[in-house]
């Protein structure tokens, strides 16, 4: 099985940003999961459906394929075939996400197809049951967090780069409810796995954190050697339309 680490922790504690980087440096896939509830909330919400309505996002499921690509740097998602990757970082896709990820036949789903992704290579993943249940026997296990104010602030300031203004109190009011969904809900929710390092990342630069996750990843035994940066590891060519063999079909 392919080395890996995980970084959970709530939204905007800087997850993506040190997990690309980790991965980038030492040569291993960058798998966002995060990407993936998005990428069927994008799907439910293109089809006007709601996920209190179970038995329709359980059908809706069944005819679902998705997949990940691309270099840490320039990751990608794939919904049946398509790249979404530009469309589901809405304020609306990450309500109906949040809202998604409480279902555990949805769970359930993504937790197969991302445990598959081992077979690809050694890998860094983030989101927010990597180190609890996803990868239990992951390498590395990374908690990163950091004060409500500054996840807030950096989740306007990338709306404001995407052209998209809005209001800080309207951000942190919206993260702060789906930490809290994420936290509480009955199936795996947000919390440290047993023995991962919790890192608080308020107030420190990225440098700074990075590392200190590649300290770790260092540290422990079994770490493949760091692959050059022009080496830096893809998840596989970009899909095209109908998906390719061992992409995943939710069904
Ligand atoms: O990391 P993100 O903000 O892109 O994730 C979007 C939502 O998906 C998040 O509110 C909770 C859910 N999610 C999850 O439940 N488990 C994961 N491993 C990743 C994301």
């Amino acid at each position: 099985m392919s080395f890996v680490v995980t970084i959970d922790g709530p939204s905007a504690a800087g997850k993506s940003t040190v997990a690309r980087e980790v991965a980038a440096r030492l040569g291993f896939l960058y798998v966002d999961t995060g990407a993936l509830y998005r990428a069927l909330a994008l799907k439910l919400q293109r089809q006007g459906g709601s996920p209190d309505q179970q038995d329709a996002v359980e059908r809706m499921l069944e005819g679902t394929l998705l997949d990940l690509s691309g270099a840490p740097d320039q990751p990608h998602v794939w919904l049946d075939g398509e790249d979404v990757s530009g469309q589901i970082r809405t304020p609306e896709v990450s309500e109906l996400s949040s809202r998604l990820a409480v279902i555990p036949a949805v769970r359930q789903r993504l937790v197969q197809f991302q445990r598959s992704l081992r077979e690809r290579g050694p890998l860094v993943g983030e989101g927010r049951d990597l180190g609890t249940v996803v990868f239990p026997d992951a390498e590395v296990k990374i908690y990163l967090d950091a004060d409500a104010l500054t996840r807030a602030r950096r989740r306007t300031h990338e709306f404001e780069q995407r052209g998209l203004p809005v209001a800080l109190e309207q951000v942190q009011a919206e993260i702060e409810r789906r930490d809290e969904r994420d936290r509480t809900r009955a199936d795996s929710p947000l919390r440290a796995a047993g023995g991962a390092i919790i890192i608080e990342s308020s107030g420190r630069d990225v440098e700074t954190v990075v590392q200190e996750v590649l300290r770790a990843v260092l540290a422990g035994p079994g770490c493949p050697p760091m692959m050059p940066r022009s080496q830096d590891a893809t998840l596989g060519p970009p899909l095209g339309p109908g998906g390719r063999p061992g992409s995943d079909r939710a069904d």
